[in-house]
């Protein structure tokens, strides 16, 4: 039996772990930490489990030294997805990002720090997002970091930090770098729930500037398989080493909208373009030698048929997205003043 610290448990890719592991690791046990942000949901937490004694969730903050001192002195493995996660609310306000992303991301190495005589693996969740645009395609792990947004920056400086701990004190850290991810409870705010959620309606999809944003999407439960075997890889494999986690396919925005509104039944019509976003990223695609070096894994689900999966969950799901609809329209204050909607 072996018990995890999962920060964001609440979230959406730590909810999809924390239900993907509890489902295959039967004895073992979870405590999540999560401060439920707008972006935590108690709901994202499989229903199954909440009475479960294989779960403690702890209401907290990962900035909180004592609690978290506290949690990883408990467990066994840290993974850590806890993080301001959205690029456009990063340019109107970026202090929480700096905050959680940087400094709680410090707080959680220290406690792995001090209790590293039982701590067997700290998976740092960075993300795709510090490399910036693609200069090389694929993207490896050797990419420069070129962050384009303060998100973006905030990720990247954690993400360091963290390769600095093993650097200076051999913490057995693995840093990985997810590229863009969909799936079940995904907030609205990122774009492919928010096609989704409008194709649904019947209401407008907007896309920005050209919708040539091409970018490399893995279903989160895929993501959750490579995240099972990077733990379970010889930790002399995988310690102080960053791993990206993609598909190593890519496909641009506007061709998401429009295979949205095909399974949908809906028409092109309902595609409207609005301005270029701020702090985006233009290309990203991911090598996927390495991962696939160290762990025995598959290509991933199809686009298509994990996108389906994602349009039904979506489709039978209205009750969880319908109380933070209003949050598909995000308000960007630019540096001038002027608002602008993402
Ligand atoms: N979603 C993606 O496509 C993607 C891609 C690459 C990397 N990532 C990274 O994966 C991780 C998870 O992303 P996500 O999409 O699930 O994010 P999310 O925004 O859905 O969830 C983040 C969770 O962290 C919690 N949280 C935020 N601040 C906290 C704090 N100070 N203390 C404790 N809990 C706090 C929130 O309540 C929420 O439950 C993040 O580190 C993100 O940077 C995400």
């Amino acid at each position: 039996m072996r018990k995890l610290l999962v920060t964001g448990g609440a979230g959406f890719i730590g909810s999809n772990f924390v239900e993907y592991w509890l489902n295959k690791y039967s004895e073992d046990r979870i405590i999540i930490l999560d401060a439920l942000t707008y972006a935590g949901n108690p709901h994202n937490l499989p229903a199954l489990f909440k009475e479960s004694p294989r779960v403690e969730f702890w209401y907290g903050n990962v900035r909180n030294d004592e609690l978290v001192n506290t949690l990883v002195g408990k467990c066994d493995l840290v993974v850590h997805f806890a993080a301001e996660s959205h690029v456009a609310r990063s340019i109107f306000d970026n202090k929480e990002f700096f905050m959680t992303d940087v400094i709680g991301t410090q707080t959680v190495s220290n406690a792995v720090l001090k209790h590293m005589n039982h701590v067997e693996r700290f998976i740092h969740i960075s993300t795709s997002e510090v490399y910036g645009t693609a200069l090389t395609e694929p993207m490896t792990e050797e990419h420069p970091l070129n962050p384009m947004s303060p998100y973006a920056s905030a990720k990247a400086g954690a993400d360091r930090l963290v390769y600095s701990y093993w650097a200076t004190y051999q913490i057995p850290a693995v840093i990985v770098r997810p590229f863009n991810q969909y799936g079940p409870r995904q907030h609205l705010e990122k774009v492919i729930p928010r096609f989704i959620t409008s194709a649904i309606k019947n209401e407008p999809l907007t896309v920005h500037g050209e919708g040539s944003a091409r970018r490399d999407w893995l279903h989160v439960h895929d993501t959750c398989e490579r995240l099972d075997a990077l733990i379970h890889a010889p930790l002399e494999n995988v310690c102080g080493q960053v791993f990206n986690i993609g598909s190593g396919f890519d496909l641009d925005v506007l061709t998401i909208a429009r295979k949205v509104l095909a399974a949908t039944g809906r028409s092109d019509d309902l595609i409207t373009f609005v301005g270029d976003r701020l702090g985006q990223v233009q290309h990203h695609i991911s090598s996927t030698d390495k991962v696939g070096g160290v762990v025995d894994i598959g290509p991933g689900r199809a686009f298509d048929e994990g996108l389906e999966q994602t349009i039904r969950w979506y489709d039978q799901n209205r009750e969880w997205w319908k109380p933070i609809e209003w949050m598909k329209d995000i308000k960007v204050m630019t540096r001038n003043g002027r608002v602008e909607r993402h």
